[in-house]
């Protein structure tokens, strides 16, 4: 993960929204949202048959939203980590064009009494859609406020029930290099893979999340379905998930494997504990010329704090 600052994005690399959303391509599909927007908020879409891309989504408000100021749209969809693509973040708005979102199956196994694979229109009708407006903090020092558009994770978790041996939720991404370039190569050991402790997994915060900007997610930020932890640095939200698995014990994840000593299981958001080659004191928020001071789980700590009292965090980092 290679630090890069918005500030050196050359404005000829940030293509207007309307342009990328055109070039953005999916197989088709019946459109299945147009009739659900002309609903009330509660009335969440209700999709039939497939989900396409650049759709909008019909969403509640949240309480859990920071009224800070937004990034905008051209900055996070242009400025990714998304290995499977590129390791330069400013590749896989390109590379991830044509990648086929749709139809998409996410299989939901293990400890739980109600295994199930879900296609994708069918998990997004399980809760109500919100707009979670959520501060979010990279390990490389940057950061962002998005407005990410989905549903707590805790919903599709109480559907399955998980029994008394699920401890951890092992996520695991597509594994398809025939449209991930970054895959023909070894830079990660693929699929990616991420995890949560059931109670992080269970945290209202921790959003199941399946649009940004009102609209289904752009390719490149993990479409169609990934999951975002605010109070945890970026690489924990797993991209383009196919597989949520529930097991006894901390499974292993992506960045953990690659560089063990750089990136622990928990990853929380903590300018006490430097990375072993940058400090975590500071972050620049995209879009700003001034460092910002980062705050200890990234700002949510009176939501998370309590998962781990008793902890010492710089042995679990
Ligand atoms: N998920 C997958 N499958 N592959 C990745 O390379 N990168 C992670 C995370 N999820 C990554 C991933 C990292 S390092 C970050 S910082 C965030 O995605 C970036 O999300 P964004 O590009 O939507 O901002």
């Amino acid at each position: 993960m290679l630090i890069k600052k918005a500030a050196d994005i050359p404005s000829s690399e940030i293509t207007p929204k309307s342009l990328y959303l055109d070039r953005r391509k999916f197989i088709s599909g019946a459109t299945i949202f147009g009739a659900a927007l002309a609903t009330g908020a509660c009335e969440m879409a209700r999709p039939s048959q497939t989900v396409e891309a650049n759709t909008k989504l019909s969403t509640v408000k949240s309480s859990f939203s920071t009224d800070e100021k937004l990034t905008p749209l051209k900055d996070i969809s242009n400025y990714n980590n998304f290995y499977e693509f590129s390791v330069d973040k400013y590749g896989p708005a390109d590379l991830a064009r044509n990648f086929k979102t749709s139809p998409w199956k996410v299989q939901v196994t293990g400890a739980v009494a109600q295994k199930k694979t879900y296609d994708l229109d069918e998990l997004m009708k399980l809760a109500s859609l919100e707009e979670r407006i959520y501060r979010m903090r990279c390990v490389e020092g940057w950061s962002m406020v998005i407005p990410w558009v989905g549903f707590p994770l805790s919903k599709l978790i109480d559907q399955v029930q998980p029994t008394s041996k699920a401890k951890y939720v092992a996520f695991t991404s597509v594994y398809r290099p025939s449209e991930m370039p970054g895959q023909r190569s070894n830079v990660l050991d693929w699929p990616y893979t991420e995890g949560l402790r059931m109670d992080e997994a269970m945290n209202p915060l921790t959003l199941l999340t399946f649009g940004m900007y009102g609209e289904t997610l752009p390719n490149q930020d993990g479409a169609p379905v990934r999951i975002v932890v605010p109070w945890k640095y970026g690489f924990k939200g797993i991209k383009s998930i196919v597989k949520i698995d529930f097991v006894g014990h901390e499974p292993a994840t992506a960045w953990n494997k690659a560089a063990p000593n750089e990136y622990g299981f928990y990853s929380n958001v903590n300018p006490n504990v430097d990375h072993p080659r940058w400090s975590q004191a500071t972050e620049r928020r995209i879009g700003e010329f001034l460092k910002r001071k980062t705050l200890m789980f990234n700002g949510y700590g009176d939501q998370v704090a309590s998962l781990y009292s008793g902890m010492d965090l710089k042995k679990y980092f």
